[in-house]
């Protein structure tokens, strides 16, 4: 049976180029870059490197926000001139992203003359049209968050985000006539269901704009602060930080009528954290109208990293220096786990143990060895080479058409704005190709003539898929994906979208001897466990209690609960009752798991759900069938109704 690569390549070449314009918020320059700055700006670059992959004309920026009280305050503490001190952060941000292999389009600065220009002609424009007003305000000041903020957003009288007091503040200063866009934003946020992503941020913001939308300060009193840029129509007060650095997404174009700024003005897609979803979803939608530029494309909000358990703080300790991490586990698989880990638009959890984990499941485990082994094997029976392939059969038709139909989910997922679910797949994917090495076993075919032809048609089909895999995973590891182009023979120039496809792979190309890509790491004892200083107190058991069968915590503690995603679901045979599923667990390979839900489910209802899975079960045998582990189930007198983890938490994190 011969294959018709045509009709493949040709079903995903139908989506047309766009045009790409994608900012990260500017960094404040009070501190040094941290794992949640490299984060929106990693995510940035690959989301950007992708869409070029796609053919779309992009456009990536980048820089810092450098006036404002808070930096005035850290210059101070740091006994150095504001304009020193932000000169030498902003360096720091700027040269750290080569080392993330971050790839920008341009860095900007609000101290930038240009960008100072920029703003203080919309202001300009803006107080000529009369929106701009001088009144006594008080008001209750937030440093950290560079805002005033209402008594309601108060908890216990401080800050919800830094736990600090806002300072009061009794001044003249100016207003922006943000109320008078109240309607109108309510209204485009009710319209347009896909303006903000994920859609709970667009509630949020809609749930805010129910109470009445207040006018914005836009100034501060240069004999309270003179560090900013000078309000064009009146010399004793700057501008507002925020007002300041959110025009920069346009400045940086050269608006009004910058070459730049008319091509990829139409494509504004922004990133930002949760933190700054008000200022970006109310102040700047509301600035751009009043401006009279059209508002933004899109808005896209992450969640925040956590690290072990807390919010990252000076304080604490455990601010993470995404260099160190760099070093630790490599840039590239640095970005990947920090992509994969990280569902869109959630908070995650960061430690070491768990970016190792990822590293050791997905990259050596998984990929690494899919690619050493073909290789190895190849080079060993063919003489160095990719070997012919001969005639193929269901086994490589169907791992070709899920390949072919993969490449279009990965892009449906990004261009979606789901980093995460593009690389599930592409772990999935690659996770395919090995359980299919596996089942044919090429290994025994080695030196029988008469096994010749299958053994190449297995390992040109594996090394082919490989292909594809490094092809889809260029955007994330660049510069691995660039060794493991050599190690496949390839040009190293990155695969072009359209021959991201099966078949494309030359057969007698020269393979050079696989260096592995990914050595397996090991985890160090120092981070097994957060939570192991906070010993429970004993409590005495109440008497109706005391013949109770307890668990103990620690006995609790050995089982081990996963999210998993159901892959493919089956029936047994000749059983009524039982349904064999292959579970997702991100461990490199599929799980089979044997569940006794036929009689409520059908093996299509089960197919694609995301589970909760007692891992560590002992594998036994039913009917025949290999099961490892247990999927859940609510049982209501022998009713079993599938326990469902939510839709957002990636298969294989724990469930405690
Ligand atoms: N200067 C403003 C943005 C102005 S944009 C016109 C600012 N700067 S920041 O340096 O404080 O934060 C920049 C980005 O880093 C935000 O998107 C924020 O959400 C992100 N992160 C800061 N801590 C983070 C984590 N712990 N995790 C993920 N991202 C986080 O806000």
């Amino acid at each position: 049976m011969f294959f018709d690569f045509a009709e493949i390549i040709h079903s995903y070449s139908t989506r047309m180029t766009d045009t790409f314009y994608i900012t990260t918020p500017i960094y404040y320059v009070n501190s040094h870059p941290h794992i949640g700055h490299a984060y929106t700006t990693i995510v940035t670059d690959v989301l950007t490197r992708f869409r070029k992959l796609f053919g779309d004309d992009t456009y990536f920026l980048t820089g810092t926000d450098e006036h404002g009280q808070k930096i005035v305050e850290s210059a101070a503490k740091a006994g150095v001139e504001p304009q020193a001190f932000v000169d030498e952060i902003s360096r720091e941000f700027r040269e750290m992203w080569p080392h993330l292999h971050i790839d920008f389009d341009q860095f900007i600065r609000t101290t930038d003359p240009e960008h100072k220009a920029c703003v203080q002609q919309i202001l300009q424009k803006i107080y000529d049209q009369g929106e701009i007003y001088l009144k006594e305000y008080e008001g209750l000041y937030c440093v950290g968050c560079e805002r005033f903020l209402d008594e309601a957003e108060l908890e216990d009288g401080n800050c919800p985000d830094h736990q600090t007091p806002p300072e009061f503040y009794q001044e003249q200063n100016y207003f922006f006539k943000m109320s008078a866009y109240q309607d109108w934003l309510l209204e485009e946020l009710k319209q347009n269901e896909s303006w903000i992503y994920p859609g709970r941020y667009r509630n949020e913001l809609i749930q805010f704009l129910k109470a009445p939308l207040q006018d914005l300060c836009i100034s501060r009193p240069k004999s309270r602060l003179a560090w900013g840029i000078d309000l064009p129509f009146d010399k004793n007060f700057v501008t507002y930080v925020w007002f300041d650095a959110l025009l920069n997404y346009a400045s940086a174009l050269g608006w009004p009528e910058g070459e730049k700024y008319t091509k990829y003005w139409p494509h504004v897609h922004h990133t930002i954290g949760k933190d700054i979803l008000k200022t970006h979803g109310i102040y700047w939608p509301c600035m751009l109208k009043a401006a009279g530029l059209p508002v933004f494309k899109k808005l896209v909000v992450h969640g925040h990293w956590v690290v072990g358990g807390s919010k990252m703080s000076k304080s604490l300790g455990n601010v993470v220096d995404p260099l160190a991490m760099k070093d630790q586990l490599g840039v590239d698989a640095l970005r990947y786990f920090l992509l994969r880990d990280m569902s869109f638009g959630e908070d995650s959890n960061f430690t070491e143990d768990l970016a190792i984990t990822r590293y050791n499941g997905d990259l050596a485990n998984n990929f690494g060895n899919l690619l050493n082994r073909s290789i190895s094997m190849s080079r060993n029976n063919f003489e160095g080479c990719v070997p012919p392939l001969g005639e193929v059969g269901e086994l490589e038709i169907d791992l070709r058409n899920s390949f072919s139909k993969g490449v279009e989910t990965c892009q449906e997922y990004i261009l979606a704005f789901q980093p995460h679910r593009a690389l599930e797949h592409i772990a999935w994917l690659s996770s395919q190709v090995n359980k299919y090495i596996d089942n044919c076993k090429p290994w025994s075919l080695a030196g029988q003539p008469e096994g010749r032809e299958r053994l190449g048609t297995i390992l040109y089909t594996a090394l082919d898929m490989a292909r594809i895999l490094v092809g889809l995973l260029d955007p994330v590891m660049p510069e691995k994906m660039c060794e493991a182009r050599k190690s496949l023979g390839l040009v190293t120039e990155a695969i072009p979208f359209e021959k991201i496809t099966p078949g494309v792979l030359v057969a007698g190309t020269e393979l050079p001897e696989p260096t592995p890509l990914f050595p397996k790491m090991k985890i160090s004892a120092k981070n097994e466990s957060v939570v192991k200083d906070q010993l429970p107190e004993k409590i005495e058991i109440k008497p109706e209690e005391k013949g109770k069968e307890w668990l103990a915590f620690d006995d609790f503690q050995k089982m081990e609960l996963k999210v998993g995603h159901i892959r493919s679901c089956r029936k047994v045979e000749k059983s009524n009752k039982l349904l064999c599923s292959e579970v997702d667990l991100a461990e490199g390979r599929m799980r089979s798991i044997v569940s006794g839900a036929a009689e409520f489910y059908t093996p299509e209802e089960l197919t694609d759900r995301r589970v909760l899975v007692v891992a560590n079960l002992k594998p036994v045998k039913l009917m025949g069938e290999v099961s490892e582990g247990m999927i859940l189930f609510s049982d209501d007198n022998g009713k079993l109704v599938l326990i469902e983890a939510p839709e957002d938490v990636n298969p294989g994190v724990t469930v405690r």
